[in-house]
């Protein structure tokens, strides 16, 4: 029960990795606030969390987060554990990149996040922790994932620099970096066919030094250890999920 009597928001927690965060963060006790953007699966996801409250929310409009963080101060007065979860993908090579994929990508991935804490971190205080999740895909070249792989970088570097500027508050900001996760991302790529993304996967695995893809519950373990005072020496650092990929690979 390490979140007992926490209060805990998961931008991007009605699907893969942050749903399954945002179960384990209940079943330990806390009080979960979730947003996503698809009305239906965040009913789903409320339904599946004893306590829960979700909002539709577009995290690349910071005056959305903003209305979730003034909901959350006027219901319960502030957040403990902040969870930057939301991400979308999209490959496409250099050439193929069109203005409007890289803004949309930057807008969610990078900016969305970025403001979303500037936004929350008005009513967290002392204890309070924030986890993001990146990628590998900011440590490790791709073709066609240029930029995914940018927005991701960014993030990266940005919370590592929130992390430093917030630690005199007694907040801390890790993010963890997932490899390859069997989530519903993998089948949201415009323009990729079934096929394509089964020969994606495939491809992946043949990377991966333990020779699988990662469950969602993979990540949220390691998120909620970052969130919990088990981690409480650490923070600006990154913790990849990656069945080895990064470090071995
Ligand atoms: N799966 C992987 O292999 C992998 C690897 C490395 C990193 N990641 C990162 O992991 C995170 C979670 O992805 P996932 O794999 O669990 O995929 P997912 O099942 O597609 O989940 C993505 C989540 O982000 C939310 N989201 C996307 N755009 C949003 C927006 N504009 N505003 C608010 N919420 C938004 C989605 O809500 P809606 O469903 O309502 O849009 C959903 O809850 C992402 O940041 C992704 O980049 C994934």
């Amino acid at each position: 029960m390490r979140f007992k009597d926490k209060i805990v928001l998961v931008l991007g927690g009605n699907s893969g990795m942050g749903l399954a965060a945002a179960q384990m963060f209940a079943a330990e006790g806390g009080k979960v606030h979730l947003t996503g953007r698809d009305q239906t699966t965040i009913d789903a996801a409320v339904e599946s969390i004893p306590g829960a409250t979700g909002y539709q929310s577009d995290i690349s409009d910071p005056a959305a987060t903003e209305v979730v963080v003034k909901a959350i101060e006027a219901t319960d007065g502030r957040i403990d554990v902040l969870y930057i979860n939301a991400g979308v993908g999209g490959f496409a090579p250099l050439r193929g990149i069109t203005e409007e994929a890289w803004d949309h990508t930057h807008a969610i991935n990078l900016r969305g996040c970025v403001f979303a804490l500037q936004k929350a971190i008005r009513i967290m205080g002392k204890g309070g922790s924030v986890v993001v999740t990146g990628s590998i895909g900011a440590h490790g070249a791709l073709e066609g994932n240029g930029a995914y792989a940018a927005a991701k970088a960014g993030l990266f570097m940005a919370m590592k620099t929130f992390a430093k500027e917030l630690i005199s508050e007694g907040i801390r900001v890790n993010v963890v970096s997932p490899g390859p996760i069997d989530t519903p991302l993998l089948y949201r790529n415009p323009g990729m066919t079934d096929e394509q993304v089964a020969g994606l996967k495939e491809m992946m695995i043949q990377n991966i030094p333990m020779k699988r893809m990662g469950e969602s519950e993979e990540v949220a373990k390691a998120v909620l250890f970052l969130a919990s005072d088990d981690a409480s020496f650490i923070s600006g650092a990154n913790l990849f999920v990656d069945g080895g990929l990064i470090e071995l690979g």
